[in-house]
């Protein structure tokens, strides 16, 4: 286990919330913030298939609507757990979304149901992000 152990555990237990009756593929995700909330998310699908979302975005739902202050709605470090090699990683829509509230050093890791498997920080990801900051 090379990564923060808490927040694998924490994932593969949000994982089993998960709510993927149509791909079967259920997915858990702990973040942890800047202030260093803990906030859990798993997959949460729709018998219209793409109205589903993903772990990662039910994470980050929790996130905001927990947070007291701006560290709170920074993330750190995050963990993503499925039953999946090579370690899944987030979607293109969920990079997106957490680079709203991340840093290019925000860690990801990847996880099955045993481990930790690999991490990147969001700027390997998501390189070139999309953002309205700046002086345009
Ligand atoms: N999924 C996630 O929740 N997170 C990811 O990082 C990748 C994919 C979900 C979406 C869908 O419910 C299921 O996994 C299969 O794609």
């Amino acid at each position: 286990m090379t990564g923060p152990e808490d927040l694998w555990r924490a994932a593969v237990e949000a994982r089993s919330k998960a709510h993927a009756r149509y791909s079967r593929f259920a997915v858990g995700c702990a973040l942890r913030t800047e202030g260093g909330g803990v906030h859990l998310g798993a997959n949460i699908e729709n018998a219209s298939f793409p109205e589903g979302w993903c772990a990662e975005t039910s994470a980050i739902a929790h996130m905001i609507m927990a947070a007291q202050g701006d560290a709170d709605r920074r993330i750190a470090e995050l963990v993503v757990v499925a039953d999946h090699h090579p370690p899944l990683t987030p979607c293109g829509g969920c990079r997106q979304r957490l680079a709203e509230f991340g840093s290019a050093s925000t860690m990801v890791h990847g996880a099955d149901l045993e481990a930790i498997r690999a991490s990147w920080t969001l700027a390997e990801l998501l390189p070139a992000a999309f953002s309205l900051e700046g002086d345009g």
